[in-house]
């Protein structure tokens, strides 16, 4: 087959990384890719929502399968402009990207079906939402309906830190046409976790458990960032647990979409929280996570590129996964100053060395660049992924950190405690 994978990330890397390695893959290219992705598929200078051009691309060189990473060009229809013109896509179309592409209509559709979430009211109007959320009290949870890369949610300690929130996003339109919506939800407590499966829009089959963590800085302290690092199996999600999310989140989210006559399809990954009345959705993404993604194709023992087609061609009830025992871990190298700003261009040295080092260790590239025989230069906030496999999560990550601890870049940082959960848990 020939295949197109969109995005530039760790993530569309290790789709990269695994799709390269299957017997169906006859030719590979990531639009736009970057320096790692280079060493696994021909890169294209074809940005990720560039939709036009993506889809004459693909029908000029003849491609299979086009395998879409991020959220954006799903929401904005890539996969819709691909199938009408014959060719095959991974990824849910506009009509059901929608979960994640509009919080107030994920959160209808659990209303609708009995999903359990938190309670919430969607606004336009800022006298209301005011009202609304004086009526609630603090604390309460302020989120931009639409696309917000990752920064539409405030959880709102005090009153006034969500009133501010509603006004940012509604008055001063701080996250523009993302935010001329908002939703207003219940504060959830409680252990998060993600739940990733692979869904053809009648069946879903659960993926191996991930974690992330989502804070910049150790003891999970910090602002919020799109993970610092992941690890998988996950020991909080018990067979028991992930039986419950599957019956009473997955499958009715699946069955409402079909009666909707929005099918899903691709894979669907629920932040769920566990609180003290049981398992509640936090959010639907249409996508796989980042860099929940990265240790999860390192674990996965089956053709990757068999599952993305079993999902598509809607055989999933015939289609059984396999992963290896061993645990993954994968540690984030940062920029100094991300989630804020940071300094773009500057040199990592060691990297190939740090992965050849160990047979255990893959690392993916996520905002690198290179041009020609150059330097290897950091171009983006999140920049490589260490990622390594153990017997179990804590010698998964003493490998990585021995890895990290190889490369030099004085103007990276990483967290040194990724896995630190999971590692208690281990020794207990
Ligand atoms: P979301 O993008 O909706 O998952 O929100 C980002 C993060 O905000 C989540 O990963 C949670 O840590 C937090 N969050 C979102 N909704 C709630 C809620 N209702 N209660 C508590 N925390 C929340
Ligand atoms: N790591 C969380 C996400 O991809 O949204």
């Amino acid at each position: 087959m020939k295949i197109l994978v969109v995005g530039s990330g760790g993530r569309e890397h290790s789709l990269c990384w695994a799709i390269a390695a299957s017997p169906l893959c006859e030719k590979l290219w990531c639009a736009p890719g970057n320096a790692g992705i280079a060493q696994e598929a021909e890169c294209v200078a074809i940005a990720a929502d560039d939709i036009d051009g993506l889809v004459a691309f693909a029908g000029r060189e003849a491609v299979d399968l086009v395998v879409v990473g991020p959220e954006q060009p799903l929401v904005m229809g890539l996969v819709d402009r691909l199938e009408e013109k014959g060719i095959k896509a991974f990824g849910p179309r506009a009509a059901a990207a929608e979960l994640e592409g509009s919080k107030g209509f994920m959160k209808d559709i659990c209303a609708k079906y009995d999903i359990p979430t938190a309670a919430y009211g969607r606004f336009t109007d800022i006298e209301k939402a005011r009202a609304f959320i004086r009526e609630q009290g603090a604390p309460i949870v302020i989120k931009a309906d639409g696309l917000a890369a990752g920064k539409g949610v405030t959880v709102a300690l005090t009153l006034d830190e969500a009133l501010n929130a509603a006004e940012d996003a509604l008055v001063e339109g701080q996250f523009g046409i993302a935010g001329a919506e908002i939703v207003i939800e219940e504060f959830m407590e409680g252990e998060e976790i993600s739940i990733f499966a692979l869904c053809d829009g009648r069946t879903a089959l659960p993926l191996a458990s991930a974690q992330d963590h989502k804070a910049a800085y150790d003891g999970d302290k910090g602002p919020n960032t799109g993970g610092m690092g992941a690890y998988s199996p996950a020991p909080a999600m018990t067979d028991a647990l992930l039986a419950e999310v599957m019956k009473t989140i997955i499958q009715p989210t699946i069955d409402g979409m079909a009666a909707e006559g929005r099918p899903y399809k691709g894979v669907l990954f629920a932040g769920v929280m566990l609180t003290r009345d049981g398992v509640k959705l936090l959010e639907h993404n249409v996508r796989f996570g980042d860099p929940e993604c990265q240790v999860l194709m390192m674990r996965l023992r089956s053709d990757l590129v068999a599952a993305l087609v079993a999902t598509v061609d809607g055989v999933l009830d015939r289609f059984d996964m396999r992963w290896y025992d061993d645990a993954a871990l994968a540690v984030v190298l940062a920029a100094e100053g991300y989630p804020g700003s940071y300094e773009k261009g500057t040199e990592i040295k060691g990297v190939a060395a740090a992965g050849d080092a160990d047979e255990n260790v893959t690392i993916f590239h996520a905002g690198t660049k290179r041009d020609g025989d150059g330097p290897l230069l950091a171009v983006g906030g999140r920049v490589l992924n260490v990622t390594a496999l153990g017997r179990t999560v804590a010698e998964a990550q003493s490998r990585a950190y021995e890895a990290v601890d190889r490369i030099d870049w004085a103007q990276g940082f990483c967290r040194r405690d990724i896995g630190w959960r999971a590692v208690a848990r281990e020794g207990e």
